[in-house]
C-alpha cells in the first residue's frame, strides 16, 4: 500500500498585487541580457514573482542581498521539501555544503579545506599559466575556435580534474558527464522524477566515488586532495561514500562550469567594447580591475535561492515562511548606490564588494583560483592575439546551464 506523506507547506496570506512582477526569472532573455531589468530592480524594494504556481520573493538591493546571505535564522540555505524548489535540486537531494546553515555548515566546509590551502593554490599558478599557454599555441594553429568548448572547457578539465584532483584522464568523463547533466534538472516539474540521462550520470559518479574510497582505504595514504579529504575526515570518524561524493561533486561542479562560462563571458564583454579592450591592451596593468569589472557586470549567477523560514519585513515588503527567495547577485552588482551608472562597462571603475562569488558563510572558496584562471586566460588571449575578434559579430549567443546562470553555449572567435 502506498503511504501518503503529508508535507507541511506554509501558505502566505493574500499579498499586495502591486508587488508582483510578471517575468520569467530563468528564461533565455534574462540570461542573454539582464542589464535592463537589473537597472530597474537594483534600487527597488523586494517584489514577488510566480513560479509554477508558487509565490517567490526577489531581493535585488546590494545591502538587502548581503543581509539575506548572513541571516540564516530567517533566510535559510536548508532545502525545504514541497516549497517549489525541485528545479534547483541539482544533486538529487544529496546534502551539500551549500545546503547547510551555520553551525553545521562549518563542518562540511572544513572537509573541502584541503582543496584551498595557500600551498595548493600557489602551486596552481604556474600550472595555470602553462596550460593557458599550451592551449593558445593550439588555437594559433586553428585560427578559429569556440572559446567555451575548445578553450575554457579543456582548460578547466585539465586544471580541476587533472591538477586539483589529480585524477587520470580516463576517469574524467564520469565527472564531466555529471557536471553537464545538472542542467537537465531545470526542466523537471515539481515532484516529477529526475530525467534518466541525469540519473545515469549521477549513479556513475556516485559509484566512482564509492570505488575510490574503497581503493584508498586499502592502499597506503596519499597526499593528494582526495587523500587529504579522507584523512581530515577519518581523524573524526570514517568518511562515508555519500560525504566523499558530496564533497567532490560540490568541488568539481562548483569549479568547472562556473569558470568555463565566466571566462567566456569576460571575453565576450571585452570584444563587444573595443574601446575598453584597447584601453586594457595599452595598459596591461589594468588586467585585475578589468576582470573585476567583467565579474561585476556579468555575474554568472543572476540569482541564488534560499528559503524563508521566519516571517520578516524588508523595506516595507513582507516575506513569509514558506516562500523561496531569489537573491539577485547580478542585480546587486548594478545597485547605483554602490556602482554609479551601473550599466556602463568601465575597466577603470575597480568595483569593490561585488557579489558574484556570494557573501557570508557560503562565500565561494574557489574565488582565488577562479580569479587566477580568469586573469591568465584573458590576459594571455588578448596579448597573444592582437587580432582576437568574434567570428561573427552578429551571431546570437545561446545560453544554457542552470536556470539561474548565464552560461553561453558557444562563443566563436577568430584570431588569424
Ligand atoms: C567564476 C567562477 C565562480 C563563480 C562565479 C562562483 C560563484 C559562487 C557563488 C555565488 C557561491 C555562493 C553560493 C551561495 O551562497 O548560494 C559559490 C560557492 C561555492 N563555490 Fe564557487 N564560484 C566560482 C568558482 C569556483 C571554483 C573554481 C570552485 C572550486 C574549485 C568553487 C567551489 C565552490 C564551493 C565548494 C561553494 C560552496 C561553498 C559553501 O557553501 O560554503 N567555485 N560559488
Amino acid at each position: 500500500m502506498n503511504s501518503i506523506v503529508k508535507i507541511d507547506v506554509p501558505v502566505p496570506p493574500p499579498l499586495d498585487p502591486d508587488l508582483f512582477v510578471d517575468v520569467d526569472l530563468f528564461g533565455q532573455a534574462i540570461k542573454a541580457d539582464p542589464s535592463a531589468l537589473f537597472i530597474q530592480w537594483a534600487d527597488k524594494p523586494p517584489f514577488y514573482v510566480k513560479v509554477d504556481g508558487h509565490i517567490h520573493a526577489v531581493l535585488c538591493q546590494h545591502d538587502q542581498v548581503q543581509w539575506a546571505l548572513t541571516h540564516p535564522e530567517i533566510i535559510s540555505s536548508e532545502p525545504q521539501k514541497g516549497w517549489g524548489a525541485d528545479q534547483f535540486d541539482y544533486f538529487n537531494g544529496l546534502p551539500l555544503v551549500l545546503d547547510y546553515d551555520p553551525p553545521e555548515h562549518s563542518r562540511m566546509r572544513r572537509l573541502m579545506a584541503p582543496g584551498f590551502t595557500p600551498k595548493r593554490i600557489a602551486s596552481f599558478r604556474t600550472a595555470i599559466d602553462t596550460m593557458v599557454k599550451e592551449l593558445i599555441d593550439e588555437m594559433t594553429v586553428k585560427g578559429q575556435f569556440d572559446m567555451v568548448e575548445e578553450f575554457a572547457a579543456p582548460l578547466m578539465y585539465g586544471l580541476l580534474l587533472g591538477g586539483l584532483f589529480e585524477f587520470p584522464r580516463d576517469v574524467w568523463p564520469v565527472l564531466i558527464n555529471m557536471s553537464n547533466a545538472m542542467a537537465l534538472v531545470a526542466t523537471v516539474s515539481e515532484g516529477a522524477p529526475k530525467p534518466a540521462a541525469y540519473m545515469e550520470a549521477y549513479d556513475a559518479a556516485y559509484a566512482f566515488c564509492g570505488n575510490l574510497i574503497e581503493e584508498r582505504r586499502n592502499a597506503p595514504p596519499m597526499d593528494d586532495l582526495v587523500g587529504s579529504i579522507i584523512k581530515a575526515h577519518d581523524d573524526e570518524g570514517l568518511l562515508s561514500t555519500t560525504e566523499l561524493f558530496s564533497t567532490l561533486v560540490q568541488l568539481f561542479t562548483g569549479g568547472l562550469g562556473t569558470v568555463i562560462a565566466t571566462s567566456s563571458n569576460c571575453i565576450l564583454r571585452l570584444l563587444r567594447h573595443p574601446d575598453q579592450l584597447q584601453l586594457l591592451r595599452d595598459n596591461p596593468n589594468l588586467l585585475n580591475q578589468a576582470i573585476e569589472e567583467c565579474l561585476r557586470i556579468d555575474s554568472l549567477g543572476n540569482f541564488r535561492h534560499r528559503f524563508v523560514i521566519k516571517d520578516h519585513i524588508i523595506d516595507g515588503v513582507p516575506i513569509y515562511r514558506g516562500m523561496i527567495v531569489h537573491l539577485s547577485l547580478g542585480a546587486a552588482n548594478y545597485d547605483p548606490a554602490k556602482y554609479p551608472d551601473p550599466a556602463r562597462f568601465d575597466i577603470m571603475r575597480n568595483p569593490r564588494d561585488i557579489l558574484t562569488f556570494g557573501y557570508g558563510p557560503h562565500f565561494c572558496p574557489g574565488n582565488v583560483l577562479a580569479r587566477s584562471v580568469l586573469r591568465a586566460a584573458v590576459g594571455q588571449l588578448i596579448t597573444r592575439f592582437p587580432n582576437l575578434r568574434l567570428a561573427d559579430p552578429n551571431e546570437t549567443i545561446v545560453y544554457g546551464g542552470m536556470p539561474t546562470e548565464r552560461f553561453p553555449l558557444h562563443v566563436n572567435l577568430r584570431v588569424d
